[in-house]
């Protein structure tokens, strides 16, 4: 799929702005702070309904403004789509082909988008709440019931814990409405953990190679699901349920006690194993970067695999800081199938082989001058 017009209005620095793009690659160049990351941002927005920055969805709207608008245009394999998205501090509204959308998870998976910036090296090297953050993004691109599961999931989670605790404080005593808030739980939670597995699976069987031919064939990774109940036989929706409950039933004087909710998955974590070891705990600068690299890469084609049209790809500030070697690599993956837009600050550090492709689009305190092709 490629956008072909993105339109923003109060949109961070952005006041108003329309723009056409290439389908293949479009660099975004300026000197800092005058809006790359912004309409790098906005795009990944209007794809995800989310910013890959912030959760606070206030910071989107230019300051001083009411609401932000960001309009686009999109050709699909299977035709044309256009989406509008209206931030405002009420909240959202989405638009899909002009047609108001009652739930943001039937917006959201229309337009893909996969985002490579330095932040995603926190991936492998940040907080499990990061990766949690990533699995889900990404399954709820392929999966609106995903995204559905999840809130619903987090709802009930939030009663359980909040039962907890009155139940740690002797506020309340009664069981009974313990255990039917638990077995309410439980399908949520073993729903969302064999979307995860699965997702894992192919996450890492595309990503593997891909490690694999980055790091000269010298390495081998693995992806595993940290889950706290232990499904790693037979991954299959009726024994994940079954493990909950044993898991329930042994915990729950503990969960009484800590007044919270001790097994599911927003607890759960993922490893990346390269040769056998824990890139986030051994791996040198290097394997971490190649590990984020080989698996946004990885995403791109499992994508392509679950939905039959390529995503956009954007790379903010990292194209320059990859070696010649994950450069080539990165541009053969890409070539006349990926549209993808990138931002840097100078040309000089990205290869002249994208370069002669490239559309290039001048970025000045908000405001972007048409391109000048080579
Ligand atoms: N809600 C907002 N309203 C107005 N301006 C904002 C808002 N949020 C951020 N900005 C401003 O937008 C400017 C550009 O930010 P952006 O992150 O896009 O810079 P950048 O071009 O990516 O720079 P760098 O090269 O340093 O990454 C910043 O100076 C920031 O202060
Ligand atoms: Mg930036």
């Amino acid at each position: 799929m490629f956008l072909t017009h993105l339109s923003l209005k109060n949109y961070r620095n952005y006041e108003s702005q329309t723009l056409e793009f290439m389908n293949n690659v479009n660099i975004i160049l300026g000197e800092n702070a005058q809006g790359k990351t912004n309409m790098m941002e906005a795009i990944y927005v209007l794809a995800m309904a989310k910013s890959h920055r912030t959760t606070n969805d206030k910071e989107l709207i230019r300051w001083n403004e009411d609401y932000a608008k960001i309009e686009g245009k999109a050709v699909k394999k299977h035709g044309a789509l256009s989406l509008e998205l209206i931030i405002s501090k009420k909240g959202k509204k989405a638009k899909c082909n002009h047609i108001e959308q009652q739930r943001l998870s039937q917006y959201v998976g229309h337009l893909n988008v996969v985002m490579f910036a330095p932040e995603d090296l926190n991936l492998v090297k940040g907080s499990p709440q990061v990766r949690r953050r990533f699995i889900d993004m990404e399954i709820g691109q392929v999966s609106p019931v995903y995204i559905h599961d999840l809130s619903q999931y987090q709802k009930l989670l939030q009663q359980r814990n909040h039962y907890l605790k009155m139940m740690q404080t002797r506020e309340r005593q009664d069981e009974t409405i313990l255990d039917i808030l638990t077995e309410q739980l439980i399908p949520l939670a073993a729903k969302i953990t064999l979307k995860r597995h699965e997702f894992l699976f192919l996450l890492e069987k595309w990503a593997a190679p891909i490690h694999h031919e980055i790091s000269r064939g010298l390495e081998q990774l693995q992806i595993q699901y940290e889950s706290s109940i232990d499904v790693s036989e037979k991954v299959e929706l009726s024994r994940i349920i079954e493990a909950y409950s044993e898991k329930f039933a042994t915990i729950k004087e503990r969960e009484i006690q800590r007044g919270m909710t001790l097994a599911g998955p927003h607890r759960d974590d993922i490893s990346f194993i390269v040769n056998g070891k824990n890139v986030q705990i051994f791996g040198s600068q290097g394997q971490q970067r190649t590990t984020a690299l080989s698996i946004k890469l990885a995403e791109i084609e499992l994508i392509f695999s679950e939905l039959g049209d390529y995503p956009i790809l954007l790379l903010d500030d990292v194209l320059s800081e990859l070696d010649d070697y994950r450069q080539t690599h990165l541009l053969d993956t890409i070539r006349r199938k990926v549209q993808t837009f990138v931002t840097t600050t100078s040309i000089d550090g990205i290869k002249h082989d994208i370069i002669k492709e490239a559309a290039i689009y001048k970025v000045h305190s908000g405001s972007i001058t048409a391109p000048s092709c080579h």
